[in-house]
């Protein structure tokens, strides 16, 4: 990274591009740019965030508008854009749409940032890293899709709820792809050093197991006019301070596998290693049979989408 703060682009202003700005910035990880097609918007609610910055006490410039040129040389991007879904919907059903928007947004990032790391939030995630790794033509390492900390995030909060203990204190992840084929790991879930297997029984946590799978639905049943926000914003964010500030975090992302558990040139959640190169590894775990068929369900479901956008001329 050159002798400045890091540069992180978001693209789509909405609720989840506006709130990945509003963290990146007041945690410090660099400039921020906000681009949307709606160029006023985009402008106005970064200049709003960088107004706060006097009161909150951060020092990020922020910026918006609708010209790609402004996100030039851009260490990571985070591409949001894209139709939310509303109640009734799969994320699937968003395929067409979101695919050409993210096509269009993916060239356009690589025209002016072809060394960043791309972080991937819109829907259906695992078959849009696929859109954006074929119109970018960024090698693996640089394409990541942000769905994993946000369903491991679901699954911990439920976990802490129902033990009664601090979120801080339970380390949880799940794989596979972002649907409700996801694969959440309770038998590799601690609880302050506790396996959760120990703590709950069984139908307790196959309970939360199937409402970390809806976690997604939840929310847009409640919101009704689109889905969640603050956690996938918070969730893509820590995928950006593990790349700029260089953590070696193990975080579970969408990476395009290479035989790792199996799959070949499919993008599905395990856990990755995430630093300044972007995905630096993908430390592998032992599944049991039971884990086996689930993640090879998912990644089936992966697949069935990728051909679908194949067969309709998407990709
Ligand atoms: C969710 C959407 C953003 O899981 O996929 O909330």
């Amino acid at each position: 990274m050159a002798n400045r703060r890091p540069k992180i682009s978001v693209i789509g202003a909405g609720f989840v591009g506006s709130t990945c700005a509003h963290w990146a910035a007041s945690k410090e990880l660099g400039d921020v740019v906000l681009i949307d097609i709606n160029g006023d918007a985009a402008k106005g609610k970064a200049l709003d965030l960088f107004e706060a910055s006097p009161v909150e006490g951060f020092d990020s410039n922020v910026v918006g508008g609708s010209d790609y040129a402004l996100t030039k040389d851009s260490d990571v991007v985070v591409i949001t854009a894209g139709l939310p879904r509303k109640p009734g919907m799969s994320r699937d059903d968003l395929l067409a749409t979101n695919a050409k928007i993210v096509k269009e947004c993916a060239q356009n990032v690589a025209k002016f940032s072809p060394n960043c790391v791309l972080i991937v939030v819109s829907n259906p995630l695992d078959a849009m890293c696929h859109v954006a790794m074929d119109a970018t033509g960024f090698p693996r390492e640089r394409v990541l899709g942000m769905a994993g900390v946000l369903d491991s995030a679901r699954f911990r909060s439920f976990i802490a709820m129902e033990c009664n203990v601090s979120v801080e204190d339970v380390q949880a992840f799940v794989f596979g792809g972002h649907g409700d084929t996801m694969v959440p790991m309770p038998r590799y879930v601690s609880v302050g050093g506790v396996p959760l297997t120990q703590m709950l029984p069984k139908e307790r946590i196959d309970a939360i197991v199937d409402r970390t799978r809806k976690g997604g639905a939840e929310i847009v049943e409640l919101l009704k006019t689109g889905s969640a926000y603050y956690a996938p914003a918070a969730s893509a964010v820590q995928m950006v301070e593990a790349i700029v500030r260089d953590k070696k975090r193990i975080l579970p992302c969408a990476v395009n596998l290479k035989g790792e558990y199996g799959v070949t040139g499919l993008f599905v959640g395990v856990l990755a290693k995430l630093g300044a190169k972007g995905l630096e590894g993908v430390p592998t775990l032992e599944m049991n049979a039971e884990e086996k068929d689930m993640f090879g369900k998912s990644a089936a479901a992966v697949k069935g989408l990728v051909d679908d956008m194949k067969r309709l001329g998407l990709s």
